[in-house]
C-alpha cells in the first residue's frame, strides 16, 4: 500500500508524433535560462574568498581571518552575516519576483519572462562589475535575482510543455544541465580571475554574468511561446499550427483536444493562487511546496556556494581550494547527463531513491570524519589523506544529486500542475526554493561555526525524511502526457481521495494500471 507500489499509466494516450529538430533546438536555447542561474551559484563563493574583493568590501572578514585567537576554531573562520548576505540577498530578490513573473507569464506568455528576466539579469551584472561600494553590489544582487525568478519560473514550463510526453522529462533536465555548465563555467572563471595580479579578478567575475544574460535574452526573443500558452491567451490557431511545427505531424487532434480542455478548464479560473488551495489540488500543491524544500534541505548549496570556503576550512590551499570546487563542478555536470539518459527510461522514483541513498551515506560519512578529526572544538588538522577522501565523498555526493535532486526538483514541479494553477505552481516551487536557497546561504558559516561536523548529520536526516516521502507519496509520472496527469492520483493509494471524479481529461480511452492493489 505504498506510492512505490504505482507504476505509471500503461493506457495513457499516445499522441501523434515525437521529437523534432524544432523542439530540439527551442528547447536547447530556453535551457539557456538555466546559465544565468548556475553562473550566480557558482560565482559568489569563489568571489567571496578573494582577498582584494574582501578587502574592498568586507574587511572585517579579513581582520577577523587573520586574527590568531579566531582562527583557532576551523569551523569558524568565515563567519560573517554581511558576507552571507551578499551571496543570499540574490535569492530573496528572486523569491519576491517569481510572484509577479507567475502572473507575467501566464498573461504575457513564457517567453515574455524569459526576455524581462534576461534584461534585468543583464543590468544587475553590469552593476556588479563596476560595483566601487557594497550599495551597488548589493543592488547588483538583487536585479541579478529578479532576473534568476522571471527565468526559473518560465524556463521549466516552457520546456515541459514543448516537450514530446516521453521526451519530457530529457529535455526538461536541459534547464538543470545549463545550471550546471553555468556553476561549473563560474568555478573555472573564478580560478583564472584569482591569478589575477591587479585586485579586479573579482570585477571580471560578476561582470562575466553579463554573457548569459545576453544569450537568454536573445534565445528568449528568437523562441517561439508554446502552444499551451497561445491557448491560454486565446490564440487557438496558432497554438494548433504551433502543435503541429513542433510535433511535426498535422495529427495532433488528440493531443490538441486535451491542451483545448485543460485551457477550458483554466479559463473557469479566475485566481490559480486561490484555487491551488482546494482541496482538488492538494497533492500538487503538498509536492510543489515540498520538492523545493527538500532539495534545498540536501545541503547541495553548501557545497555550491561555498565550496572553495570549506574546502580552505579543511587545511586546502588557495589554488587548491578553487580547483577543487572546479572538480565538483565537472561531477555536477557529468553526472546530470546521467538523468537526462535515465529520466524517461527508469523513471523519476528510482533517481530519487538511489541519489537520496547515496547522499545519505556520503553525509554521514564525512560527518564522522570531520568529527574525529576537528572534533567539538574545531581545533586540529586533516591529513592530506583524509581531506582527499572528504574530497571523494563530496563527489560522490554531489554526482548524486545531480541525477536526482537536481533536476527533478525542477522537473517534477513543472510537470504535474494542471493548466489552471500551472503558473503558480511553478511560482510556489521557485518561491520555496528560493526562501531555502536563501536561508541556508545565508545561515551556512554560522551553522557551521555552532553545529560544526553535525551538520553534516542535520542535513543527512532530512535525506532521511524525504526519501522516505518519495517512497510513499510521489507517484511515477514518467512518459503521463502533462495534460493527463490528474490520472496519476486518481489511481494513486492516498492521493486519489483528493481528486473528483468530474476532474479533467474525462476521456474514457485512459486508464491507469498499478502493479499492486492500491
Ligand atoms: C538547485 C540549486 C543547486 C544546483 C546545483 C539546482 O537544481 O536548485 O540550488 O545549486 O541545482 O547543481
Amino acid at each position: 500500500m505504498t506510492g512505490g507500489d504505482f507504476v505509471a499509466p500503461a493506457g495513457a494516450r499516445h499522441y501523434e508524433g515525437g521529437l523534432t529538430a524544432f523542439v530540439l533546438i527551442t528547447c536547447m536555447v530556453a535551457a539557456m535560462g538555466g546559465l544565468i542561474f548556475g553562473y550566480d551559484i557558482g560565482i559568489s563563493g569563489g568571489v567571496t574568498s578573494m582577498e582584494p574583493f574582501l578587502q574592498k568590501f568586507f574587511p572585517s572578514v579579513i581582520k577577523k581571518m587573520n586574527d590568531a585567537t579566531a582562527q583557532e576554531n576551523e569551523y569558524c573562520k568565515f563567519d560573517s552575516q554581511l558576507l552571507t548576505l551578499f551571496t543570499s540577498s540574490l535569492y530573496l530578490a528572486a523569491l519576491v519576483a517569481s510572484v509577479f513573473a507567475s502572473a507575467a507569464t501566464r498573461t504575457f506568455g513564457r517567453k515574455f519572462s524569459m526576455v524581462v528576466g534576461g534584461i534585468v539579469f543583464l543590468v544587475g551584472a553590469i552593476l556588479n562589475g563596476i560595483a566601487e561600494n557594497i550599495e551597488m553590489l548589493i543592488i547588483g544582487r538583487i536585479l541579478l535575482g529578479v532576473g534568476v525568478g522571471f527565468a526559473n519560473q518560465s524556463v521549466p514550463v516552457y520546456l515541459s510543455e514543448m516537450a514530446p510526453p516521453t521526451m519530457r522529462g530529457a529535455l526538461n533536465i536541459g534547464f538543470q544541465m545549463a545550471i550546471t555548465i553555468g556553476i561549473l563555467i563560474a568555478n573555472l572563471v573564478n580560478y583564472g580571475t584569482a591569478q589575477i595580479k591587479g585586485g579586479y579578478g573579482w570585477r571580471i567575475s560578476l561582470g562575466l554574468a553579463a554573457v548569459p544574460a545576453l544569450i537568454m535574452t536573445v534565445g528568449g526573443l528568437l523562441l517561439p511561446d508554446t502552444p499551451n500558452s497561445l491557448l491560454e491567451r486565446g490564440k487557438t490557431e496558432k497554438a494548433k499550427k504551433m502543435l503541429q511545427r513542433i510535433r511535426g505531424t498535422p495529427n495532433v487532434d488528440d493531443e490538441f483536444q486535451d491542451l483545448i480542455d485543460a485551457s477550458d478548464a483554466a479559463k473557469e479560473v479566475q485566481n490559480p493562487w486561490k484555487n491551488i488551495l482546494y482541496p482538488r489540488y492538494r497533492p500538487q500543491l503538498v509536492i510543489t511546496f515540498l520538492i523545493p524544500f527538500f532539495q534545498q534541505l540536501t545541503g547541495i548549496n553548501v557545497i555550491m556556494f561555498y565550496a572553495p570556503v570549506f574546502f580552505k576550512t579543511l587545511g586546502f590551499g588557495d589554488d587548491a581550494s578553487l580547483m577543487s570546487a572546479v572538480i565538483t563542478g565537472c561531477v555536477n555536470v557529468v553526472a546530470t547527463l546521467v538523468s537526462v539518459f535515465a529520466v524517461d527510461r527508469l523513471g523519476r522514483r528510482i533517481l530519487f531513491l538511489e541519489g537520496g541513498t547515496q547522499m545519505l551515506i556520503c553525509q554521514v560519512a564525512i560527518g564522522v570524519i570531520l568529527g574525529l578529526k576537528f572534533g567539538v572544538n574545531g581545533s586540529g588538522q586533516m591529513s592530506k589523506t583524509d581531506a582527499d577522501i572528504v574530497l571523494i565523498l563530496i563527489c560522490a555526493y554531489v554526482a548524486a544529486f545531480a541525477w536526482s535532486w537536481g533536476p527533478l526538483g525542477w522537473l517534477v514541479p513543472s510537470e504535474i500542475n494542471p493548466l489552471e494553477v500551472r503558473s503558480a505552481g511553478q511560482s510556489i516551487n521557485v518561491a520555496v526554493n528560493m526562501l531555502f536557497t536563501f536561508l541556508i546561504a545565508q545561515a551556512f558559516l554560522s551553522m557551521l561555526c555552532h553545529l560544526k561536523f553535525g551538520l553534516f548529520f542535520f542535513f543527512a536526516v532530512f535525506v532521511l525524511i524525504m526519501t522516505v516521502f518519495v517512497y510513499l507519496f510521489l507517484p511515477e509520472t514518467k512518459g503521463v502526457p502533462i495534460e493527463e496527469m490528474n490520472l496519476v492520483w486518481k489511481a494513486h493509494w492516498w492521493w486519489a481521495r483528493y481528486v473528483p471524479d468530474d476532474s479533467p481529461p474525462t476521456s474514457g480511452s485512459l486508464q491507469l494500471t498499478t502493479s499492486k492493489a492500491v
